[in-house]
């Protein structure tokens, strides 16, 4: 199947969601690990492009260095190392225009900020992934890294590599897929190579909803004690669908993804467009019970849990929350609710439903909830 070059064109608004969310979690991610004191830390492109479209707009490499300048004064403060690396490489190509253009872009952009420079280490590498990934495994594993997999195409999604993610607990991880591939060509014995995926199940969800199915079934290839978490953000580009799968381990990853998706869209939180077609649909007729929305069906399930005793706290509703994809505030709206109506009391201005109220080492405090009326 022959795959297009994403640098032949200028980009488009598909291209721009996606890189618009990698470069939203670059931002919160790095200045985490920065104050938290770590002496080195890294990013990882692996399939980092020129640096720029053909419209001079920047593309992940230049987007991660912004990024990286806007935390100047903390990395200097710090004393921090960052080690970017990127990696472009051509598989059919003899000359390696791209690398050229890749390093020419990035040295451009340090030369101009010579402070930054001296805390930036520049790795760049060319060569096809399925080669360089192993070598810089330990690198990975050894250090707080952000990797990017900005794939053409699927095949990089094979569990030869995606599991590796599952045995690292400081590697938050940010993978695209052409999704909709799959819908296609999934049943190919070339595609079942690099990752076989249940596509009757997968078309039995429907077109639209092929990246969230995707990542499901990713889900459950994992270690059933896996900690690794997985999130889909599904992208439409035309009549395909791709998507950004997010993975990490650690809670305050899920959070900060989380919390970028659903700004990114307010109404389901997993996609560039109205997946669930909520948006003027709540009740399609006189006659017709109402649709609830993604969150009010959320919240649903949140009141249900709380008076059934599955939850009766905050660490426990937070929980609740990341797993179904949610943002604590959604919890603690459902919480509010309850407790006007005289279902729930607690002991507490809020519901304490933040990453805070539950992990952070000072600030966190258990808040109980009591259920008044079922
Ligand atoms: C989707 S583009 C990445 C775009 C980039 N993130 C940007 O913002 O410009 C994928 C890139 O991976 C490169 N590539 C293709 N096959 C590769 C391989 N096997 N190993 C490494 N890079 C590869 C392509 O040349 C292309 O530039």
């Amino acid at each position: 199947m022959a795959i297009k070059d994403l640098h032949d064109e200028p980009f488009d608004d598909s291209t721009i969601a996606k890189l618009e969310i990698f470069e939203a979690y670059a931002e919160a991610w790095l200045p985490t690990f920065i104050m938290l004191g770590s002496s080195d830390i890294c990013v990882f492109d692996f399939f980092a492009g020129t640096g720029f479209d053909k419209n001079g707009v920047a593309g992940s490499p230049i987007r991660l260095l912004e990024k990286i300048q806007g935390q100047k004064e903390n990395i200097l403060k710090k004393n921090v190392k960052v080690h970017l690396y990127l990696n472009e490489f051509e598989p059919n190509k003899r000359k390696q225009l791209k690398f050229e253009q890749l390093k020419a872009a990035c040295k451009a952009f340090l030369e101009k900020d010579d402070e930054l420079a001296s805390h930036v280490e520049m790795v760049y590498c060319n060569e096809d992934f399925q080669e360089l990934f192993p070598k810089l495994l330990p690198v990975i594993q050894k250090n707080p890294s952000l990797v990017y997999l900005d794939q053409n195409g699927i095949k990089f999604l094979s569990p030869k590599y995606f599991l590796e993610f599952e045995k690292t607990n400081r590697t938050d991880f940010l993978y695209f897929v052409s999704s909709s591939y799959f819908w296609r060509f999934g049943e190919r014995e070339e595609f079942k190579m690099h990752l076989d995926i249940d596509i009757a199940l997968a078309k039995s969800q429907g077109y639209k909803f092929i990246h969230r199915s995707i990542t499901q079934q990713l889900r459950k290839k994992l270690h059933p004690d896996s900690g690794l978490m997985l999130y889909p953000f599904s992208i439409k580009k035309g009549a395909n669908i791709h998507g950004i799968i997010f993975g990490a381990t650690h809670p305050r990853a899920v959070d900060k993804f989380l919390k970028i998706a659903w700004q990114k869209n307010k109404i389901n939180g997993d996609a560039n467009f109205d997946i669930d077609d909520e948006v003027g649909n709540q009740q399609l007729d006189f006659f017709s019970p109402a649709r609830l929305s993604k969150i009010d069906s959320f919240k649903k399930k949140v009141r249900e849990a709380v008076l059934s005793g599955q939850i009766s706290n905050n660490f426990q509703l937070l929980s609740f929350c990341y797993r179904l994809g949610h943002i604590g505030t959604h919890g603690a709206e459902c919480l509010k609710e309850m407790k006007k109506n005289g279902e729930v009391a607690y002991d507490a201005q809020s519901p304490m439903v933040t990453y805070d109220s539950v992990y952070h080492k000072t600030k966190k405090q258990l808040v109980d909830y009591q259920v008044k009326k079922k």
